[in-house]
């Protein structure tokens, strides 16, 4: 169990959480490990409450890390609120707070990139998206934290499906020693997917929003009954309608990201991303071979706690 009290330690430096890492090692305990670009909601706090359960000492970084973004105003107009995230990250469990500054992430001559190559070029990492340059941003830091923190266990959240497979492959692929762990998408009651970015949609963008879940629920009933495409199109209809202007609606397989026509013995990621009100907003669900969506994976309707 975590000792934390009602405000976990918060770091400044890498050299201050290499002297943690160094403390936690020399307790013999075990670290968890949430990454997140702050203005927490319930879905960070899940991660770091399953860290708290699973591990003896739970860090979490909140750090708005530039280079995964695409355009300075998307940097720029990113929520930021570091004192509700102490506080709620406290009450989730969190016993360090890894908050640097991006020079200290970043110093003068910082010129190494990470990258995955395959599975990034779709989706998000298509050209017509936020690009590979996006998720290279992502899994050099990434990379860097894991190197710093050396977690045994790592939490992401199942909402950025693409993700969580992109560093899943880096830890693959790179001998990371730590065990990437995929928590459930947190939906408010009325099914929005909860992300920082919802914290910037008009009222009325908001409730248009909810026609990203509503559409994948379509595509996941009309699948069911056998008919991926018409699915597809039925949710593309349906946000259409909406005067939604998708960026991509796609199924793919949950494993290689190959387009799929249709549901086979695999399951299939249905992603979707969207802006609404100049927020850009995405969404997946996965089913299996018989159209059932993965509950404990991704796309399970998780209730919403009372942090927000
Ligand atoms: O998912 C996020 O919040 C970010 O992409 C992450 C993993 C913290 C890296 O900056």
């Amino acid at each position: 169990m975590n000792e934390s009290a009602l405000a976990p330690k918060v770091v400044r430096t890498r050299a201050g959480m290499a002297a943690e890492r160094e403390l936690a090692r020399a307790d013999g305990v075990s670290v968890g490990f949430v990454p997140t670009m702050g203005f927490l909601h319930e879905g960070h706090l899940s991660l770091a409450r399953e860290a708290s359960r699973r591990c003896d000492r739970v860090v979490m970084s909140i750090f708005v890390n530039p280079i995964q973004f695409g355009s300075a105003s998307d940097l720029d107009s990113y929520p930021r609120d570091e004192g509700r995230d102490l506080e709620l990250a406290a009450l989730a469990g969190v016993d360090t707070v890894y908050a640097p500054s991006v020079e200290d992430v970043y110093p003068e001559g910082f010129a190494t990139r990470v990258a995955v190559s395959g599975i990034t070029e779709v989706l998000c990492g298509d050209p017509n998206s936020r690009g590979q340059a996006h998720f290279e941003g992502v899994t050099t830091i990434v990379a860097k934290l894991f190197n710093l923190i050396d977690p045994d266990l790592s939490f992401f959240g199942a909402k950025d499906a693409q993700q969580a497979a992109v560093v899943r492959r880096m830890v693959r692929d790179l001998d990371f020693r730590t065990e990437v762990v995929v928590m459930p998408t947190v939906r408010e009651a009325d099914g929005l997917a909860m992300s920082s970015r919802n914290a910037r949609l008009e009222p009325a963008d908001r409730e248009r929003a909810l026609a990203l879940y509503r559409a994948l629920c379509e595509i996941r009933d009309v699948a069911t009954d056998g008919d991926l495409g018409a699915g597809l199109a039925g949710g593309r209809n349906l946000l259409e309608g909406e005067g939604i202007e998708i960026e991509y609606l796609e199924a793919r397989d949950f494993d290689s990201f190959e387009t799929v026509e249709d549901l086979g013995e695999r399951p299939v990621l249905v992603a979707v991303a969207a802006e609404i009100g100049g927020v850009r907003l995405i969404d997946n669900i996965v089913l299996e071979g018989d159209g059932e969506a993965i509950k404990d994976q991704t796309g399970g309707q998780v209730a919403a706690g009372e942090a927000r």
